[in-house]
Parts: structure tokens; sequence; C-alpha cells
């Protein structure tokens, strides 16, 4: 803040001002020194004009005094009086005779005086009557102004022309006199013109901060303007182009501030918009330098929150196809677009990039679009997979079968032998691609959600009795101890009884099948939190931590040669968890290798 001088505030501070102030006041000084020097020396030349005027009129006076005394002998007491005159006055008179012999002086002895013929005064009066001259005098060595006067001879006035010369009468003054006079006029006149500087001076003080507040009070507001603070105003007060520029300056205010918040709330919008996209965009300029990354760019190129933007990409995130694929997008100017893939942590991450030139600024830089599309990639490698794994098990019994077929048809229909055990072959072939095509008919329901799962309340309990009595022959002959516990009371889930009894008898039946013979498996009810929960452990073989998170994956299985001998396809477990989740449930396991496995399922109670 500029400082506050008595004239408002900042003005002291205006280099406008003082400048203002400075040529005003040379300008003044100039005229002031004019019109001082042309007063004063008009002033002086009038003194010397009236002391002239004097001296003609004591020349006047003295002529016939003169003139008498000229003709005849000057009396002493003429001289003496003259003398004494001279004395009270200071001026001085002279009688010079026509042929320059100074008659009478009253300041000197006239005979030791010189021809004063020559003198300029007597010369000029000789041919206009009245002389005049300021000199240095010979005689009283003094500066004196001098006036002479022609006497003529026979004309006591001594003024009709050409008569003879008689003589002349001088007087004259010490200069001296009048510079006193002088002096005290020089004086006023400084006086005066120093008075009327000042007081100039200070008027133009007073009117200069008419002109300079406003143009400080604009500079001011102009500097805000430029720092950011949009809201600043000149007050305005006047009509004229002063006032009309401060208003201008309001306008260009005003409109700069609704520019602004027009253009910072378009900002608003893009960035929330950009921040709430799915894709990851990335804005770089010219040189790769990252000017804008939204959320999920961050996520997708691992780019810390902290990170500053206007670092180079391949800085903040060095991944090469990013660069290769701008390179490409410089040198065609054109959309690029590539595929990149990376791995995360062990897990496969893949993006597709979009490159696209925008101008901004006079300056070509490039919007990335990172689009993730891993999950759309696992769910193709999925289906793929299922397309591979279903046309495989398929042709496993498919191909059993065909050979069995064209053995029996080649003769060995009548091996009494083998013809049974050949049919038998088929027949159990035929049954694994009936339970297959069931399991997927059923798989594909449930996926689809066209199974109708009711929501009924059942007594887990009884579920549970129904499976067992199914399976009993099977744990028999694994000779497997079976516990239950918790069926004292009464397990009520809410769901539906065909979907709960298709879980348990899988649950089951994989516990008798990878559990070895002699081994143990414990069924146990329970509820709890308002779930009623059902877990199925066993001593068996256990399933490698590294398969745990795949085996509700269809066609997923631990030993592929080992299940399938067994009749299984994979798709038990599939199917578990796809009727929990449809009942509200949730299926989870632990498992140790070689050890054993627990499957719990929870339901909600009834
Ligand atoms: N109780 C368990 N103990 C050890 N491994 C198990 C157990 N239950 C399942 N598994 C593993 O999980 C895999 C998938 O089981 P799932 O029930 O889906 O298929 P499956 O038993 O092979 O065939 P099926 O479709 O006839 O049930 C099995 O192949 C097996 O490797
Ligand atoms: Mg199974």
């Amino acid at each position: 803040m500029a400082a506050r001088g008595p004239f408002g505030s900042g003005l002291l501070g205006s280099r406008f001002f003082w400048n203002l102030l400075a040529s005003y006041a040379a300008l003044l000084l100039v005229t002031g020194v004019l019109v001082g020097w042309q007063v004063q020396s008009r002033l002086e030349a009038s003194l010397l004009r009236e002391l002239e005027e004097t001296l003609r009129r004591d020349c006047e006076m003295l002529a016939p005094l003169a003139s008498e005394a000229l003709r005849g002998d000057v009396p002493a007491s003429l001289a003496a009086e003259l003398e004494r005159l001279s004395r009270a006055t200071g001026l001085r008179t002279t009688f010079v005779a026509a042929d320059g012999r100074v008659a009478l002086d009253s300041s000197e002895d006239a005979r030791a005086m010189d021809d004063h013929s020559s003198r300029p005064e007597i010369v000029q009066a000789r041919a206009e009557t009245f002389g005049g001259a300021r000199r240095r005098s010979h005689t009283v060595g003094l500066d004196m102004l001098y006036v002479a006067r022609r006497l003529n001879e026979g004309d006591s006035e001594g003024d009709s022309e050409g008569e003879r010369v008689l003589g002349f009468v001088r007087v004259a003054l010490p200069v001296s006199q009048i510079e006193g006079q002088l002096a005290s006029a020089r004086r006023s006149v400084v006086l005066g013109t120093g008075a009327g500087v000042l007081l100039a001076l200070v008027l133009g003080l007073v009117l200069s901060q008419h002109f300079v507040r406003p143009i400080a009070a604009m500079k001011r507001t102009a500097q805000d303007l430029l720092a950011g603070r949009y809201d600043s105003r000149v007050r305005v007060t006047r009509r004229d182009e002063l006032g009309l520029l401060g208003e201008t300056l309001n306008a260009l205010g005003a409109e700069t501030t609704r520019r602004i918040a027009a253009l910072s709330q378009e900002d608003a919008q893009l960035r929330a918009v950009l921040a709430g996209m799915i894709e990851g965009v990335v804005a770089v300029d010219e040189a790769d330098r990252v000017a804008f990354m939204n959320q999920a760019a961050r996520v997708l190129l691992q780019v810390a929150e902290s990170a500053p933007e206007g670092m180079a990409l391949w800085k903040l995130a060095p991944i090469r196809e990013l660069e290769g694929l701008l390179g490409r997008a410089r040198t065609s100017g054109a959309p690029e677009r590539s595929e990149v893939e990376l791995f995360r942590g062990g897990k496969e991450l893949v993006f597709q990039a979009h490159a696209s030139p925008f101008q901004g600024g006079g300056k070509a830089g490039f919007v990335l679009v990172l689009h993730d599309i891993t999950e759309l990639r696992r769910l193709e490698r999925v289906r793929r997979d299922f397309v591979a794994n279903v046309s495989h098990e398929l042709k496993t019994p498919l191909t059993s079968i065909q050979g069995f077929v064209e053995t029996l048809l080649s003769g060995a229909l009548e091996d009494k032998q083998n013809n049974v055990r050949f049919l038998r072959t088929i027949e159990a072939n035929v049954k694994r691609l009936t339970s297959l095509v069931t399991d997927l008919l059923s798989l594909a329901r449930i996926e689809s959600g066209a199974l109708e799962v009711e929501s009924a309340v059942v007594d887990w309990r009884d579920v549970l009795e129904q499976v067992l009595r199914l399976r009993e022959p099977a744990l028999l002959a694994k000779e497997l101890i079976l516990e239950v516990r918790g069926r004292e009371k009464p397990v009520r889930v809410r769901g539906d009884r065909e979907a709960m009894t298709q879980v348990l008898d899988n649950l089951i039946d994989n516990a008798v099948q990878y559990t070895p013979r002699l081994g143990r498996v414990v069924v146990s009810l329970a509820s709890r939190d308002g779930q009623g929960s059902i877990a199925i452990a066993d001593t068996g073989i256990g399933i490698p931590s590294a398969d745990l998170d795949r085996i509700f994956e269809r066609f997923y299985r631990v030993d592929k040669a080992r299940s399938r001998a067994a009749g299984g396809t994979g798709l038990g477990l599939s199917i578990v968890k796809n009727l929990v989740l449809r009942m509200q449930g949730e299926v989870t396991v632990s498992s140790v290798e070689g050890r054993g496995s627990t499957f719990t399922v929870l339901l909600p109670l009834g």
C-alpha cells in the first residue's frame, strides 16, 4: 500500500504526481523569473526617467540664474548658496560657458576644472537644447546622472533657436541616490514574484491531486485486476475522460469476473465429468508433460495422488507401450490406439489406450483415454476355456462309446464273455454324458436366472437326513466315520428345499470322494447372528492354497485325472456356489493340503 499523504491516498507515492509537479514548478519558475526581470527593468527605466525629468526641471529652474551668472561675474554669494544646496540635496550644479570653461560648480573649484565642451551631455545639449548622460564623474569620482541645458545669448529663457550659445547649466545627481529606491523595488519584485510562484505551487498541488488521485486509484485497480482480485473497482466521481477511463476499467473488471466465473464453472463441470469417468483420462503437452490426470487414470497407472502434475508421463508411469503410442500419434498427427498389458502384483492388467491430438493455446498436446478391459479379457478367456472344456468332456465319453460300439459291431457282440461288459461301459459313459449335460443345463439355468428359487422356511436337519440316507452306501463302502453335530435343535433357514438338497449332496459327495478310506466326515449345524450355518469337514486330501480361489469355477479341478476317474466333471462346486448365491447365502472353504477341507454354507434364518 502506498503512503497516504495529506493529498489523498498514494499521492506522494505517485511518480506521475511528482512529474506533473516538477514540470509545473519549472514552468512557474521560468515565468516568474521572466516577469520579475521585465518588471524590474521597466521599473528601473521609469525611475531613471523620472529622475531625469526632475533634473530637467531643476535645469529649467536654474536657467535664468545661470544665464545671468554666465553673462556677468558670478557673485560669491551664489556660489556659496549652490554649494549649500548641493550639500543638502546631493544635487551638483555646474555652469559651463559656451567655450567649455566651467564658470561655477557647486562641488569643486571651477578654476581647477578642465574643458567641459566634450562631455556627452554638453555635446547633446548644444545640439538639442537638453542633453543627458549617465557616467562616472572624473571630478567627484561617483556614478552620476547628468542633465544639461543650453543657454542662448540674448534670451533669458534661453530656448530660441539660431541664437549664439551663451553656455550651459548642468545638474547632476549621484546614481547611488536612486540605487536605494531601485534595490527596494527589486526586493519587492523578487518577493512578489516569489510569493506568486509559491501561491501558484500550492494551488498547483491542490489542483494536481484532482487529476492524480483518480489516476492513482485506477492504477491500483488495474494492479488488483492483474493480481487476480477481480472485485476491485474504481470510484468514479467525474464526467471527463478520466471518469470514462475509470468506468471502462470497472467494466473491464466486471467482464473479466464474469468470464472467469463462466470459465471456472465450465472447468469445474469438465473436471467433475472427468473425475466421474470410469475411463482413465490423461492430458499431456507437447513435451509429454502431464497437464491433467483423473482418478481412474491414477489408479490404472498407479500414480500417487501426491505426484505433481507437470512431470513427464514416462516418469510418472514408465510404460513403454504408452510412450510408443504417443510417439506414433505424434508422427501421424492422428488418433492412435493400442492395447497395453501389465502385471501388477502378480495379476494381469489389460487396458486399451487411445491417444488423440488436441490444440490448446497454440500448442499441440494429446489426450490419452485408458479403458480397463481386464475383466472383459478374463470373461473372454473363461468363455473360450468353457467351450474347450465342454468339448473335451463330451468328447472323452463319446470316443469311448464309439470305440466299444465299433468293437461290438465288428464281432464282439457274439463274444459272450465280453459283450455285456462292453455294453456296461457304454452305459456308464452314456450316464456320464447325461449327468454332464444335466449339470451344464442346470448351471446354465441357474446362471441365467431361469431357475425358480423358492423362498421357504426349511429345517436344514430334514435336508441333511435326506442327503445322508442317499449317500450312506458310499460312506459305508469307503468305511468313513460320519459324525453329525448340532442336530438336537432345528436350524430353520430360508430358501429352496430342492436347491439346499443339491448343495448338501454335492458337498458331501466331494467329502466322500476326496477322503481316503477310514477317514472321517463331520457335519456341524448351527445358527447365530441371524444366519444358519452348516459345515462339512473331512480329513481328506485337502486343496492346495494356490487352487482355493478357483475351485468354484466351472470345470476347475485340482487333479483332473483323479477327478475324472472318479466320474467328476468339475461342475459340482460351481453349481453349489450359484445356488447359494441365489438364496442370498454364502459359501466358503478352508483347507490344508493333506489334512482335509471344510466347506461352510451360510443361509439367512427363516
Ligand atoms: N472335500 C474336498 N477335498 C479335496 N478337494 C476337493 C474337495 N471338494 C472339492 N475338491 C476339489 O475341487 C474340485 C472341484 O470340485 P467339484 O465338486 O466342482 O468337481 P468334481 O468333484 O471334480 O466333479 P463333480 O462335478 O462331479 O462334482 C475337485 O476336482 C477337487 O479337486
Ligand atoms: Mg464334486
